[in-house]
């Protein structure tokens, strides 16, 4: 087990990638704290790894509310007595052109996908400080490196995850703290399941990946951020991993 009785905060961790990740942590040993708005999806997944036999507990949270991040951080530690691992995951995405992306469109994606994660890094900075051990893994996007349409708000907020990321890297590396990222290629989640449902979309994406395949299952997403929260990459700092089928290694073919 790669991560026995570590202390994992997965936020999302209800649904989709996020969902993947807890599942698979909760197989590794670690005591799960599933984090997500709606209590009910939360518990579900909790129990899924209960019954695998693992240790996991649901708490509610709005990942962009400072206060209702410090209060699940200290009901984490209350729960199961520390904090090891937090994977920065919860998203929202709005895709729309300029001109119809309203200001609310903008502040939401911000405040979820970034500043979400300033919070919670902020929350747990401290736990992982006086122990001199941490692992803070956050979810960017390949979006968060290339423009595409329609995009404005959530291109530049993955551009900001990752940014984000290596500037608490330089102030956290020295606190025993190793702070990544990995980025996915279109992930087939509730998030876009109304792209998915059109054909023209899905032979796009499969033309321009070379794996050939159009989305990728959200269980192919937890392996690196297993790797990242775990000891083996102990001297991983900084580092942003493109988990995308190759999708934009390659030309795209049109
Ligand atoms: N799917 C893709 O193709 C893809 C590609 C690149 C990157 N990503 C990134 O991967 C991450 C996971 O996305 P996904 O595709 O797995 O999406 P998803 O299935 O829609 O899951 C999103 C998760 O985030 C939670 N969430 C949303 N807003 C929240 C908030 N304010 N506070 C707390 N939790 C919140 C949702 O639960 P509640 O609604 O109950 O809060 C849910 O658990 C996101 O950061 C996304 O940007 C996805």
């Amino acid at each position: 087990m790669r991560l026995k009785d570590k202390v994992a905060i997965v936020t999302g961790g209800s649904s989709g990638i996020g969902e993947q990740i807890s599942l698979r942590f909760g197989q590794e040993g670690a005591k799960v704290a599933v984090v997500n708005r709606t209590a009910e999806a939360g518990e579900k997944v909790a129990k899924e790894i209960i019954a695998a036999g693992g240790t996991a507990k649901a708490f509610p949270c709005d990942v962009s509310d400072k206060g209702e991040v410090q209060a699940m951080v200290q009901g984490v530690v209350d729960a199961f007595g520390t904090v090891d691992i937090l994977i920065g995951n919860a998203g929202f995405m709005v895709l729309k052109p300029l001109e119809e992306l309203s200001e609310e469109d903008w502040d939401r994606t911000l405040d979820v996908n970034v500043k979400g994660n300033f919070l919670l890094a902020q929350a747990v900075a401290p736990i992982m400080k006086k122990k001199h051990y941490g692992k803070i893994v956050l979810t960017g996007s390949i979006a968060g490196s290339q423009g595409h349409g329609e995009g404005a708000a959530y291109c530049a907020s993955k551009g900001g995850v990752i940014l984000l990321m290596k500037a608490l890297t330089s102030e956290l590396a020295k606190e025993g703290i190793n702070v990544n990222c990995f980025s996915p290629g279109a992930t087939a989640t509730p998030l876009n399941a109304e792209y998915r449902a059109d054909p023209e979309i899905l032979a796009l994406f499969a033309r321009n990946t070379p794996t050939g395949r159009d989305y990728i299952p959200p269980q192919d997403l937890a392996g690196a951020a297993l790797f990242l929260a775990s000891d083996d990459a102990h001297a991983v700092h900084g580092q942003n991993l493109v988990v995308d089928d190759g999708f934009s290694a390659v030309k795209p073919v049109g």
